[in-house]
């Protein structure tokens, strides 16, 4: 195991033979890193879920390199997904579709649909185009964190949460810092009508401009759909320090706001994004950050917004849950 920088095409082909033998390959998204293993491969994904420390009920979103296999994995797949789709693969976007006899039980956590994601990264693309060109018909990949744990955005975060985790024939491949920065928007396409299961950089008014006003979207409360997505309610993305998202910090405690917002007097400045994509883009290597110098109290100044500010309140609110 060790981090891979130079990610040419022969480092991608060896990264491609070892998710086809079985082992475990870290890889950049443009949400955030994953930890991928061949999907079909009932002993590779059980070290996913031995590394990660995850409950074997909650489903593994499997992804591909373009929209072209989607019907390997999902059948029935309604229209409006077909355009989200179209709109928005390559991207953070994933959609929850009822699965076909590929997706087995050991993917989807026993559920009848799967979650299937084309991401845009590069490196992502390229590893997932060999993969398929050597065999491999899809990749499992949940966030490359430990159970419950912040994501990680960056190789050298993931080297630092799971390293001790992964074995020798494992790989780390670093394509740089993550833009978007939050996992995938999840779309539960299982119904007449589309609703989001987890906001992220995909938001409600892109779908909606897609869609236009025939489809409703509903932007259900998660703490409903405790059967659907097990991993989407409780404490989660969290740090170890604990999390305010009100009050004032004190000195010594950590700051994370935007960049007009002032850092009292002896209060550790974490991030000062410019905006809200860049809020999205920094908070979880700052919250890492904030981590690493053993901050205990980190204050975030929650960003407004209907854009990817939604996505980070859902995080914010759940990553501040005890
Ligand atoms: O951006 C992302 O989506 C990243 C990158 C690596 O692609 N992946 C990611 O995976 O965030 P993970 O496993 O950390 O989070 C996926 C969430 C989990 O809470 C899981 O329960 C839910 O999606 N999920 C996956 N498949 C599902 C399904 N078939 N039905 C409902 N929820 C599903
Ligand atoms: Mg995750």
């Amino acid at each position: 195991m060790g981090i891979i920088s130079n990610c040419t095409a022969s480092v991608i082909k060896d990264a491609a033979s070892a998710l086809i033998n079985g082992d475990l390959v870290a890889f950049p998204t443009e949400t955030v890193y994953g930890l991928g293993a061949n999907a079909i491969d009932k002993g590779a994904i059980a070290k996913i879920y031995q590394v990660k420390g995850r409950p074997t009920d909650h489903p593994l979103i499997v992804h591909i390199s373009s929209i072209d296999s989607v019907d390997k994995w999902a059948r029935d797949i309604p229209e409006y997904a077909i355009n989200l789709a179209r709109a928005f693969w390559p991207g953070p976007m994933t959609l929850i579709l009822p699965r076909t006899a590929l997706a087995k039980d050991f993917i989807t956590g026993g559920q009848d649909n799967i979650g299937i994601r084309v991401p845009s990264h590069t490196v992502a693309h390229a590893l997932l185009k060999e993969f398929e060109a050597q065999g491999g018909l899809g990749v499992a990949a949940p966030s490359a964190n430990r159970y419950g744990a912040v994501s990680p955005t960056t190789a050298i975060a993931v080297e630092i949460e799971l390293g001790s985790y992964l074995s020798k024939s494992d790989l780390i491949l670093d394509g740089g810092p993550s833009i978007v920065g939050v996992e995938s928007t999840i779309i539960d396409c299982t119904s007449n009508t589309p609703s989001i299961l987890r906001p992220g950089g995909i938001t409600q008014g892109m779908i909606e401009e897609i869609l236009g006003n025939i489809i409703s979207i509903e932007s259900k409360n998660l703490q409903v759909n405790k059967i659907k997505a097990p991993g989407l309610m409780e404490s989660h993305y969290a740090p170890k320090a604990n999390l305010f998202l009100d009050g004032e910090p004190s000195e010594g405690d950590g700051l994370i706001a935007l960049v007009n917002i002032n850092t009292p007097e002896g209060v550790q400045r974490l991030a000062s994004p410019i905006n809200n994509e860049q809020f999205a883009q920094q908070l979880y290597s700052a919250l890492r950050d904030g981590d690493n110098k053993k901050i205990q109290n980190v204050y975030v100044v929650p960003p407004s917004g209907d854009d990817i500010a939604v996505a980070i309140n859902d995080r914010l609110l759940r990553a501040s849950k005890r």
